[in-house]
């Protein structure tokens, strides 16, 4: 069965184009994708590949506008976002997904801009597809989370197979910016917190803030996932990061803060600004020991990774981290 005509984009004709490239056989089984990633995640309990096509799952994109120049892209049914940022002379894509069907088609349809390409940090669900490209924009931090992308079994994909598995790597420092015509990125390196190589990237004018993996609405996963036995990690270093990328951020928006969204990765977008004041209130009250800590964590996808025993919920307001536990309980309470 052939997938690649399974793109869908609502509110605009790309969503009928998509539906008509789709065979008859991939519209009934787009049917069935509503609960296709708790089927995935079904299927990995018992330790074997799901029935359905990863591609439905890992690769079934959506797109709908934000703005008149600005797209959200999800895939993961729904769960995961990627951004385009159109410019008067290039289109800026922040990330690459897990590389799987025809992301570059993708965009390219949404687009007729010349598409550039940034990623908001190299984890597997972000970075994956780089090789659909030419050139990528990154952060130095990649080469410590690359075992993450780049170990075999780390995805659902070939790097090798890719158009450009060698595609040029241009490190991005804090403070660059990027000029998409009448429109400016500016790229800032975060403390490592959810991991290694996390770049913000700030559109003033939009008033947007991409947040990557380090702040969302769900949680944010504060366990070494970089599965490099050499990154360092020091949960007292890890938390104060979390909580100096949000003040920076916050100071970096002003008074003006509320006018401001946060465009997370994951869980949903946009969201509220009020949520780094949340982070902060959470590294704080970790200190003080007043944090919620949830043996359970409510999180059918990550109760599967094998780290998930070691792990907690840690809760404060609407905003939680996953966290190994023995980690945590180092610092709980220390400053009460
Ligand atoms: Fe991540």
């Amino acid at each position: 069965m052939d997938y690649n005509g399974l793109y869908f984009a609502s509110r605009d004709k790309l969503c009928e184009d998509a539906y008509n490239l789709a065979t008859e056989a991939n519209r009934a089984a787009l049917l069935t994708t509503g609960n296709g990633y708790m089927g995935m995640c079904a299927s990995l309990e018992g330790n074997k590949m799901p029935d359905m096509p990863l591609e439905l799952i890992f690769g079934n994109y959506v797109a709908w506008k934000y703005d008149e120049k600005t797209w959200i892209i999800s895939f993961m049914d729904g769960t995961e976002f990627i951004y385009l940022l159109e410019g008067d002379r290039y289109a800026l894509l922040t990330d690459t997904g897990y590389g799987v069907n025809d992301l570059r088609g993708f965009v390219e349809k949404l687009t007729d801009k010349e598409v550039l390409v940034i990623n908001t940090h190299y984890h597997p669900d972000h970075s994956a597809g780089n090789g659909q490209w030419t050139s990528v924009m990154l952060s130095e931090g990649w080469k410590v989370d690359a075992p993450s992308v780049e170990l075999p079994g780390a995805g659902p994909y070939d790097l090798s197979a890719y158009p450009h598995p060698d595609y040029e790597k241009k490190i991005m420092h804090d403070g660059d910016t990027i000029d998409l015509g009448g429109r400016i990125i500016k790229v800032l390196e975060a403390l490592p917190a959810h991991c290694n190589s996390s770049l913000f990237l700030i559109d003033e004018d939009h008033r947007i803030l991409i947040t990557g993996d380090e702040y969302e609405c769900s949680q944010t996963l504060m366990y070494d996932n970089s599965k490099n036995p050499d990154a360092p990690y020091n949960v007292e270093k890890r938390i104060d990061n979390l909580r100096a990328n949000a003040v920076r951020l916050k100071n970096l928006m002003g008074e003006d803060i509320r006018a401001w969204k946060l465009l997370p990765n994951h869980n949903g977008t946009p969201v509220s600004t009020e949520y780094l004041d949340e982070y902060i209130g959470l590294c704080d009250a970790i200190y003080a020991g007043t944090a919620v800590i949830e043996d359970k964590l409510g999180h059918r996808f990550i109760e599967m990774d094998p780290v998930a025993p070691e792990l907690c919920r840690v809760r404060y307001m609407h905003c939680s981290i996953f966290i190994k536990k023995a980690e945590v309980m180092k610092i709980y309470g220390t400053r009460a």
